[in-house]
């Protein structure tokens, strides 16, 4: 297998290959005076099996042509097969048509995807996983183990984990079964139009305790900035935000501190200062079990 890192995910290919001790494909990269991309694989792929490794993170329109211009290109040039490895996956929360007529991006995506083909998708802690291995073979994993390992080295052993809405119950359920301290959740309702959420407060037992609000990802922080809130005013000790995507948008940070959270801690699916923890190792992992093992 040769792995090519994308431009928004050469630190996390350089990891990758370290772990798997794969070759790496070196990939010139020049943006024209137009900020149109230019790429030339420097190396020979004929025959190989080939990993390409970039986020789809906001710019996440740039992004997204990156990857299809290196897939198409690097099948054109003679690839056996490609394996995308998105760990964002950009339009995963429109996987529904929530009201009529809207358009189901993930899917379209999905769809681009798979017809310039990418033979095997991965994906780590995609919005929702379930419809989108009807278009593609998807291999989804997750980082909250690895999240909530981290938090354990920094002492917040049987700390309380809460999910901020319903849909991040499973986060939760694994992030409690590395951290102890049990899980619970909120209701949150979003308003479809206007996109304010709201969310139903419920009493935990956390009083004196040190908490984490978990979630897939962080954007405006209004989600997670409601729930450290609410955890705060119940008596919590130290409350931490973790989420996988730290997507971070606005004020985002000054929301999430304004609401009385220590830190703010996520992984490298989105490069950036709050990419505290690597998913690298899963994603080595997903590469040994799913494929070719000539390196
Ligand atoms: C939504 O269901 C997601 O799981 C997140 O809770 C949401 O995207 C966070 O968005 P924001 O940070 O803007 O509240």
């Amino acid at each position: 297998m040769k792995i090519i890192g994308g431009p928004a995910s050469q630190s996390l290919a350089q990891h990758v290959s370290r772990i798997l001790k794969a070759q790496i494909i070196n990939v010139e990269h020049k943006l024209f005076p137009d900020s149109e991309s230019y790429f030339r694989i420097m190396g020979d792929i004929r025959d190989e099996d080939v990993t390409i490794i970039q986020t789809t993170s906001p710019p996440q329109d740039v992004r997204l042509i990156q990857l299809l211009l290196l897939v198409d290109g690097v099948k054109d040039l003679g690839a056996r097969s490609i394996t995308a490895v998105v760990p964002y996956l950009a339009y995963s929360r429109q996987d529904k048509r929530f009201m009529s007529g809207e358009v189901v991006s993930v899917i379209s995506i999905l769809k681009i995807i798979r017809a310039i083909g990418v033979d095997k998708l991965i994906t780590v802690n995609v919005h929702s996983p379930k419809s989108l291995s009807d278009i593609m073979e998807i291999d989804d994993l997750s980082a909250i183990s690895l999240l909530a390992e981290h938090m354990k080295e920094m002492g917040l052993v049987n700390a309380f984990s809460l999910a901020p809405d319903i849909g991040a119950i499973d986060i939760v359920r694994e992030s409690a079964s590395v951290l102890g301290g049990g899980f619970d959740w909120l209701e949150k309702v979003r308003d479809r139009v206007t996109g304010k959420i709201t969310i139903k407060e419920r009493a935990f037992d956390v009083k004196g305790k040190d908490a984490i609000v978990f979630d897939d990802m962080i954007s405006t922080g209004g989600t997670t900035s409601s729930a450290v809130g609410i955890l705060k005013k119940q008596g919590a000790r130290r409350v931490y935000a973790a989420c996988v995507h730290p997507l971070m948008v606005g004020n985002a940070k000054d929301r999430i501190k304004n609401s009385g959270a220590e830190e703010i801690i996520g992984t490298d699916t989105v490069p950036g200062p709050y990419a505290v923890v690597s998913v690298a190792s899963i994603i080595a992992e997903a590469l040994k079990q799913g494929g070719d093992q000539r390196y």
